[in-house]
């Protein structure tokens, strides 16, 4: 019966959210790992929460890249908009990531589909520490990173190390010493261990782990069966207040340790 199947997802999600530390879950049907999974459910679900969730007023909304990511975005509708005033901005810079996926363009869409505005955040890779400091100094940059730091909503996915290690072209000796410390997950440029501890960290600019604290809605959105280890590992980095939107491929390897 459908009560039934409600009843015992919530306990899931409470079962959830306490062995991982955090303040809420919300559990979707299915793994999107598999060939056959999608994105969808994280996403329909994602919407709902940021609906039930989001202030009334004006929010500043810092988001993430990825696939995950771009799934919400294509998912919202102009209904988000009601009674608030959105404006999304990318959480970080540039960490070498397809165009279509970076969290400039997620941010972006994100915005065409509530009707909210966006500032985009343009910030090439692997400069020299003098031309950071000088590009932040350009107002350009500089507000930008003003709104970023004072975003009041974050929502990031989490991937799990070799793919992002892979996806990134990232050279051999890094791969190499990333798997040499056993890395099992990535998140805002953070690749961690099982235990939660850094291993590496490719701070570009932008929000950092640290940062999160701070930040009263913070929305993780990662599922399926192989990013398991990587979300349970990121929660040790995560804020309490954290709120995790994942699929039972991921609940069940959480739950089953
Ligand atoms: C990247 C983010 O864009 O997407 C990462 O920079 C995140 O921090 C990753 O881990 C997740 O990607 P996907 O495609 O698995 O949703």
């Amino acid at each position: 019966p459908v009560i039934d199947t409600l009843a015992g997802r919530h306990q899931q999600e409470q079962a959830l959210a306490r062995q991982l530390g955090i303040a809420h879950c919300t559990l979707v049907p299915g793994d999107s790992s598999l060939p056959s999974g999608t994105l969808t459910g994280l996403a329909q679900a994602t919407k709902r929460v940021l609906a039930d969730q989001l202030p009334i007023g004006a929010s500043t909304i810092a988001v993430m890249g990825g696939h995950t990511l771009a799934a919400v975005a294509a998912g919202l509708t102009p209904a988000l908009s009601t009674q608030r005033q959105l404006l999304f901005v990318p959480a970080r810079g540039g960490i070498g990531e397809a165009p279509e996926i970076q969290a400039n363009a997620v941010s972006a869409q994100m915005a065409q589909r509530t009707n909210g505005q966006f500032r985009a955040l343009y910030v090439p890779e692997q400069l020299n520490t003098a031309t950071y400091k000088s590009l932040f100094a350009e107002p350009a940059i500089h507000d930008v990173l003003q709104l970023i730091a004072h975003s009041n909503v974050v929502i990031h996915g989490i991937g799990e190390a070799s793919a992002m290690a892979k996806r990134r072209n990232m050279a051999p000796d890094v791969v190499a010493d990333l798997n040499a410390a056993h890395a099992v997950g990535e998140a805002f440029g953070y690749f961690f261990d099982a235990a939660g501890h850094v291993v590496r960290k490719f701070p570009p600019i932008g929000l950092d782990i640290a940062d999160l604290a701070a930040k009263p809605l913070v929305i993780a959105v990662a599922g399926g069966s192989e990013k398991g280890a990587a979300i349970q590992a990121y929660m040790h980095l995560a804020p309490a207040q954290t709120w995790l939107i994942t699929d039972q491929g991921a609940a069940d390897f959480v739950l089953k340790k």
